[in-house]
């Protein structure tokens, strides 16, 4: 349990290689060159008194209250925007300091409400701490002259509330909003007396370009800027560190607590993937744990079209087990198999896919990587060596070229994407490859050299030309490719990409993109000193997915970009685990640590500790499944956490092979879509019920800790736990953390890995083991994890998925700030407010051309079904491709992806789909299907008392 008190130092923390030496009031102390006096000061635990100044915020100096004496210095300088230098002569206390500081103090107390033992900050309140530090007794100035103590109150916001009467201007809010978030929603308007906090031109937090990121909030010293959730509680009386389960970026938060509940989320200034920052989801979205629609207690039926029946956890995994085992008997020992997911903890996956390779005795185990970066996977591995990427987050700052390909971080990675913006905002220059005009393209202060707004689907004909034009142009870091990578390899790859056809001139009928501005996007690239490369799902959601990855490890190697701090191939994961999920072993064809269970060593070591034989053939992708139910040869479903029946693509399809199979066993918080098709609901826990650990992007292994007891009475791996033994395989762990250690046991690169050493270290990036103790922060330095990098050649292979007369346009797909994948956590919160449906973004010439209008119903048409959403005409998309978010099942996204996959690992291509789109009056036919099957589905669930006490 930690403390809810973080200490604040007052300033930022400098990096210097050069120390100085400097007495605060007689007492000696050495710290890095560029350091505050106050800081200094809190370093050897002497607290100078402060307002304005947060070591989250550069220092600003306007309260005026650090003041301090310099020997040899005029007047009193503030010691929070006072360098340190070598012998100074620091002085924090005397008489006059005192009186001066006192002086401020009663000016700001003269226009303050003095009702602090109703305030939501007492007990927090910096204010009301400096008056106390100052020994602040009497106001001579007294309450009466003119105030702001009318000043109203600001509640747009869901969960936060400005109260501009507590204001005391010291614009700490202002510039959270500038430095840390990336913003720049809030200003200081007016002068002097009239000075106020402004969102935007003056108007509502609500209205304002505000993302609710929470990080001003956090930086008020007073009760200025509050949650609700603390106005309504008060405060907490203990917190505990966690990490946010939404994306994976991997945040840690101290969750501060009254008892069982939650009164708020606190970024946890020690996190090493946040550094006390978060986003609008990770702060203040977890009201879903706690929602009307979560069900708390297992149910059965015998059929889905019968009502859901409460029973207890006996009878529920019982019946899961006798159900399972009855079809394996029936139709065979591969007629069954699970899924997990990337929101389970690396313990929840690793059991599930321990529990269908021991228990079930065959490898049909998959996760939702199936359907996001299985394509890094195997295109990093097959290149680099290793399939992950190959930084830390804090390695953007050393970057001078920043490449984003396919991603999309401001609305994705939205913390990552702060700190990017910070580095972009001293000078880094930034290269957008996307169909879309992401926010990135064009933000406060920033704006990217090149936007290579190429057409969805030819990813490879653009790496293919950048990489044409470095080689041809002599931009090949030789000395690196000759020491670090296969030779013959780099030289095949070279004379495939100096190939006309590859040439910008060339591909750019295919792209879409100006030949010159590929050229100047490449050179700028393999120019930088140090040029780093994040991509998202716009890369591995394609029919080359595998192959643009390896496209993008090609282009790194060749430019000398891998291997140092600034540089390397950073795949930004979707969900809070979808690292941790890959490197758990949940693919059919692998163990832990991404080794293949043909492998026979390493079966062998899995048989020994497990007590049984293992198959050596891999098992069924969740592609396979489908198609295997579909022909009747597959049977019965474990899925924990996941939610196929919306996220994959072709619905249709997808329900039409879960309608087909005898039992489909759902362990979930709510009725999810694929839940409808169940006949066993195991109700799962949330991230604040459970012990665990999650793996982000970076590779970091963070902790997962249980702030409260699980409202269904069981964390998920103890759920799982229950199924293994009532199939027959026996199970009895303790703890999450003895999953961690077995874990550990059988994996090389989790050697160095257990609660209790994340404890120590706070997190740690594998591969952590006896050569990297505390882990791995930069992959790949002085060799590849393969030893060689291996260049691999990327041909250009058209998708087949063509646009012709009856489907003229792409559709494109992406995420959104405000919700969360499937949406069934953010959709249950506040954040709908945001973002209540999903639209079709629509080219204004596209929409003109169909008499669409902002607001129309767009009936879309593909190849695989069809669905309506309402317009929004923008020229964010170019024209010829429409684009949409997933956040909502009735949108019916994926009634219109095709089966089209990835060549190498099955990954969807949900990024390209052709489609026609019309002025329609009425719901799509699938629409109207689904609105029925879901009320019927509801209504078999009403009679069940199942669900989560208020
Ligand atoms: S919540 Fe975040 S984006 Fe909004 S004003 Fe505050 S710091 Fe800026
Ligand atoms: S709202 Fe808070 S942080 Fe912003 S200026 Fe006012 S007191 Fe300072
Ligand atoms: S950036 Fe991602 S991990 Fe961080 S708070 Fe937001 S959703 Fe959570
Ligand atoms: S804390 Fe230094 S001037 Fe405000």
């Amino acid at each position: 349990m930690q403390s809810i008190a973080e200490q604040d130092l007052g300033t930022p923390q400098r990096i210097s290689a050069r120390s100085v030496t400097l007495t605060i009031d007689g007492r000696e102390v050495t710290v890095p060159e560029g350091t505050s006096v106050m800081r200094a000061a809190a370093l050897v635990e002497t607290k100078i008194p402060k307002l304005c100044a947060t070591d989250q915020l550069e220092a600003f100096g306007s309260c005026r209250l650090c003041l301090v004496q310099i020997e040899g210095m005029k007047g009193l300088p503030a010691s929070c925007t006072t360098p340190v230098a070598q012998g100074m002569k620091v002085t924090t206390q005397n008489k006059q300091i005192a009186d001066i500081r006192r002086g401020v103090m009663e000016l700001y107390i003269s226009d303050h409400p003095l009702d602090c033992l109703t305030c939501p900050a007492n007990g927090h309140c910096e204010l009301q701490d400096m008056a106390g530090v100052v020994g602040l007794r009497e106001v001579r100035y007294g309450y009466e002259g003119a105030n702001h103590l009318t000043a109203g109150k600001d509640t747009s916001n869901p969960y936060f509330t400005f109260d501009a009467s507590k204001c005391i201007v010291c614009s700490r809010c202002v510039r959270a909003c500038d430095e840390q978030q990336g913003t720049l929603a809030l200003t200081i308007q007016g002068r002097g007396f009239d000075s106020t906090v402004s969102a935007s031109q003056n108007v509502s937090f609500m209205d304002s370009e505000c993302v609710s990121c929470g990080a001003c909030v956090q930086a008020c010293p007073t009760a200025t800027l509050s949650e609700n959730t603390l106005i309504e509680k008060g405060q907490a009386e203990h917190s505990i560190v966690t990490t946010c389960a939404y994306c994976g970026v991997g945040c840690s938060f101290r969750a501060e607590m009254q008892g069982e509940e939650v009164v708020r989320m606190v970024p946890n200034k020690d996190g090493g993937a946040n550094h006390g920052h978060s986003c609008v989801k990770g702060r203040f979205a977890i009201g879903y744990a706690t929602h009307a629609d979560r069900i708390v207690k297992p149910m059965i039926r015998a059929k889905i079209s019968d009502p859901w029946r409460e029973v207890s956890w006996e009878e529920a995994i019982a019946h899961a087990a006798s159900e399972l085992k009855r079809i394996q008997a029936k139709y065979g020992r591969d007629s069954i198999g699970g899924i997990t997911s990337s929101r389970c903890t690396n313990e929840e996956t690793y059991l599930v896919q321990k529990l269908v390779r021991a228990g079930f005795r065959n490898n049909n185990v998959d996760t939702c990587a199936r359907v996001c970066h299985s394509p890094t996977g195997y295109g990093l591995k097959n290149t680099i060596g290793e399939s992950a990427g190959t930084q830390n987050f804090d390695s953007v700052m050393k970057a001078d070229v920043i490449f984003v390909i396919g991603a999309n971080p401001t609305d994705g990675h939205p913390v990552f994407a702060s700190q990017m913006k910070r580095r972009l905002r001293q000078g880094a220059k930034l290269i957008v490859a996307d169909p879309r005009t992401i926010d990135l393209v064009r933000t406060p202060h920033i704006e990217a050299s090149h936007h290579l707004k190429l057409r969805p689907g030819t990813n490879v004909a653009l790496i293919n030309s950048l990489a044409h034009v470095v080689v041809a142009e002599g931009l090949v870091k030789e000395d690196f490719v000759r020491a670090r990578c296969e030779i013959p390899a780099f030289e095949k790859w070279r004379s495939f990409v100096l190939q006309e056809k590859n040439s910008p001139e060339a591909m750019q009928e295919v792209t879409g993109v100006p030949a010159a501005e590929v050229r100047a996007a490449a050179r700028l690239y393999a120019g930088a000193a140090n040029g780093a490369i994040y991509y998202g799902l716009g890369v591995t959601e394609h029919s080359q997915g595998s192959t643009m990855v390896m496209g993008i490890a090609n282009l790194a190697m060749a430019t000398g970009n891998v291997g140092r701090e600034g540089v390397g191939i950073n795949p930004l994961r979707g969900q809070n685990n979808v690292q941790g999920s890959c490197d758990m072993g949940s693919f059919p064809h692998e163990f832990p640590g991404y080794r293949h269970v043909s492998d026979d060593a390493v079966r062998r070591s899995f048989e020994e500790a497990w007590g049984l034989q293992l198959l050596g053939e891999p098992g069924l992708r969740i592609p396979n499944m489908f198609e295997a139910a579909l022909d009747g040869e597959f049977k019965g479903l474990y899925i924990e956490g996941e939610d196929i029946a919306q996220s994959d693509p072709n619905t249709q399809h997808v329900t039409a092979a879960l309608t087909s199979m005898e039992c489909i066993i759902v362990q979930d918080l709510f009725l999810n879509e694929s839940a409808k098709f169940a006949d066993g609901f195991l109700p799962g826990s949330s991230f604040l019920e459970k012990d665990g650990t999650f793996t982000n992007a970076e590779r970091r292994i963070s902790r997962v800790r249980k702030v409260m007891e699980p409202k269904n009475g069981y964390a998920d791996w103890q759920i799982t736990q229950l199924l293994s033994n009532a199939v027959g395989y026996p199970m009895n762990y303790t703890h999450a953390s003895e999953i961690m250690d077995e874990i550990a046991r059988l994996t090389p690169t989790f050697t160095g890995v257990s609660f209790d050493r994340i404890d120590q270290l706070g997190s740690i990036q594998w591969p952590c083991n006896d050569a990297h103790p505390e882990g791995t922060p930069t992959m790949h330095v002085g060799e590849f994890v393969r030893g060689k990098g291996k260049f691999l050649v990327t041909e250009y292979v058209p998708t087949t998925e063509k646009v012709n007369a009856r489907y003229p346009l792409i559709l494109t797909t992406g995420r959104i700030l405000s919700q969360y994948n499937v949406g069934a956590q953010t959709r249950r919160t506040e954040n709908s407010r945001w973002h209540d449906e999903d639209r079709v973004e629509i080219h204004p010439n596209d929409a003109e051309e169909r008499g669409i209008a902002e607001g129309d119903w767009v009936g879309i048409a593909s190849r695989a079904g069809d669905t309506v959403l309402r317009a929004k005409v923008t020229d964010r998309v170019q024209p010829g491709v429409i684009y949409t978010t997933f956040h909502f099942p009735e949108s019916g996204a994926n009634v219109i992806t095709t089966d089209n996959s990835d060549w190498a690992t099955n990954c969807p291509e949900y990024k390209v789909t052709a489609v026609q789109a019309t002025r329609v009056g009425q719901p799509s036919e699938w629409q109207k299907r689904f609105r029925e099957f879901s009320k019927t589905q509801e209504s078999l669930l009403k009679d069940a008392d199942v669900f989560v006490a208020k």
